[in-house]
């Protein structure tokens, strides 16, 4: 992508938003993770840029975080996707909000009901701010391994707005991974309940790297 952005990696203290962090460092965009604690994100920013090896990755609470971010990757745990949202509502108008929620039901991993967190945090943040649902079948540990290579995992990328899924495409890209439409942002709640089959999967072939990749659709190379 020649146009660099900053993105602001919401709960990206976390297992998912490191992995992400390190990728868009790596292909030139501002990183900032955000926390609820300034003093964490910066702790988790410290970290990545050590392992990075370069100073590109800042630290800061979140709705500063998001206030200053041209695009928002929400990654926090399940149960905060609510609040969290609320807590930086305000700072997404007029933005994209990515929202990786797979909500996952322990121990049964039985598939959520719709709507789609993504359709939930829309009706949520208003019309206003873009949101698409990605990176939900993306296993972190993956993500952060050798973050500098590319990695063989798609992403099912649904929105009701195609310019801003055609960005987030273009950011899976960038973070070394192939992306492809997948529909409207309802049919993210299908994507979530892939997610429950994967780490069902997961559990019963003891793995942390399953992922899932489409077959017959030659990936398209978003610009
Ligand atoms: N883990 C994966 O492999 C994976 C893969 C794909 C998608 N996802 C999705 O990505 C999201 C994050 O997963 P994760 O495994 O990275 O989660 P996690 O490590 O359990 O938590 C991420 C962050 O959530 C924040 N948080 C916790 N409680 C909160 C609250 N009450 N209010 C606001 N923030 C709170 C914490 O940040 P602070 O304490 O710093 O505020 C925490 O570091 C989930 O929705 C998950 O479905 C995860």
């Amino acid at each position: 992508m020649d146009e660099k952005k900053t993105i602001a990696i919401l709960g990206g203290t976390g297992q998912l938003g490191p992995g992400l962090a390190l990728r868009w460092a790596q292909a030139g965009h501002h990183v900032i993770i955000g926390s609820r604690q300034a003093d964490k994100a910066q702790g988790v920013a410290a970290e990545l840029n050590a392992e990075f090896g370069q100073d590109l990755i800042e630290g800061k609470e979140n709705a500063e975080a998001a206030r200053l971010a041209d695009l928002c990757v929400l990654t926090v745990e399940q149960t905060a996707h609510l609040p969290a949202l609320e807590s930086v509502k305000s700072e997404l108008q007029g933005k994209i909000l990515v929202d990786t929620t797979a909500r996952l039901s322990f121990p049964d991993l039985i598939p959520p009901a719709p709507p789609a967190a993504a359709k939930i945090a829309q009706d949520l943040v208003g019309a206003s701010v873009r949101v698409v649902a990605a990176f939900q079948t993306v296993p972190a540990a993956s993500l952060r391994k050798n973050f500098n290579q590319p990695l063989d995992s798609d992403v099912l990328v649904c929105a009701d707005d195609a310019a801003a899924a055609e960005t987030v495409m273009t950011l899976a890209q960038d973070a070394g991974l192939q992306a492809y439409f997948a529909g409207a942002l309802d049919k993210a709640i299908v994507v979530e309940g892939l997610t429950s089959i994967l780490v069902s999967m997961n559990k019963y072939y003891k793995s942390r790297h399953g992922t899932f990749k489409v077959a017959g659709i030659p990936a398209k190379k978003h610009a």
